[in-house]
């Protein structure tokens, strides 16, 4: 996807994006795609991996932390690319940030609105996800639809031992989409951003009718808009860079990042972290 823009380039800084880990990936793949001039930062915290059962406390902490190391680096914009973190600590991020900061929720949910046609719309997610009821909320805020929710704890860890393609996780993720289907959805919202590595299984089993909500490409429209409307777009004589850091083991994520990112990762730096 790439995305015409009208307004001047004016602001060469960074776009900080941040996950529990690998999936926030899928979300800068698609804002490097959109938005190539751009220059990006990206923070798995591989530390702490998963965020989607862990506690509210934790996770805001946690995202409070690495939120002050992408103002560090000096970024226009933060894009919490973690369905857990967006749902557990953006209220409270925002509150306090003085540049823009946007979640993956808002933008999957009104892509998923845009999409049904029945208004009967399954969520899968982690816990923390489905636990918070965010998509349920912001869904009604558009638009009356009947939302239906699963937590689907065992697809992180799949996704993340490169199991994606694997007959074990086609029969769990058979298993967790069934509820949705005697709902009879006609779309579904992939509301965490590992779950991409899964449209696949997903298709398969849901079937060719029932439409896949990825929120990256939706929220990718929205960093357009906000740097649109605050004339920060990047230079386009200027060089790019993408910067990636970890909280644990750079060798893993360079490895295991590049099947997310969809290109190869060569450099990535460990930052302590004090929580
Ligand atoms: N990628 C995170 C999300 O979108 C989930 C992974 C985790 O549990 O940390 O919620």
């Amino acid at each position: 996807m790439r995305i015409k823009t009208k307004n001047k380039t004016i602001n060469n800084n960074p776009i900080g994006i941040f996950d529990s880990g690998f999936g926030g990936l899928t979300v800068m793949s698609a804002i490097n795609e959109a938005l190539p001039l751009e220059n990006l930062i990206y923070f798995g915290d591989t530390a702490h991996v998963p965020y989607g059962s862990k506690s509210k406390s934790i996770v805001i902490r946690y995202s409070e932390e690495i939120t002050s190391f992408l103002v560090k680096c000096k970024v226009k914009l933060i894009v919490v690319a973690c369905n857990t973190a967006s749902a557990f600590a953006l209220p409270i991020l925002k509150r306090t940030l003085k540049i823009p900061i946007i979640g993956v929720i808002k933008p999957g949910s009104k892509a998923a609105v845009f999409a049904s046609k029945n208004k009967k719309i399954g969520v899968i997610g982690t816990e923390g996800t489905i636990d918070s009821r965010s998509y349920l909320q912001e869904i009604n805020k558009i638009c009356r639809c009947k939302v239906y929710q699963q937590a689907c704890p065992l697809l992180v860890p799949l996704i993340e031992e490169g199991w994606d393609d694997d007959e074990v996780t086609d029969s769990i993720v058979k298993k967790y989409i069934k509820p949705l289907l005697d709902k009879q959805i006609d779309t579904l919202v992939l509301g965490c951003t590992h779950y991409p590595l899964l449209k696949k299984a997903l298709q398969k089993n849901l079937g060719e009718k029932i439409i896949l909500i990825d929120s990256a490409n939706a929220t990718t429209y929205e960093v357009r808009d906000i740097l649109n409307n605050k004339c920060l777009f990047a230079d386009p004589r200027s060089k790019k860079f993408l910067k990636f850091y970890v909280s644990d083991n750079p060798d893993k994520f360079k490895m295991i990042g590049s099947r997310f990112f969809s290109k190869k990762i060569f450099d990535v730096k460990k930052i302590k972290m004090t929580c």
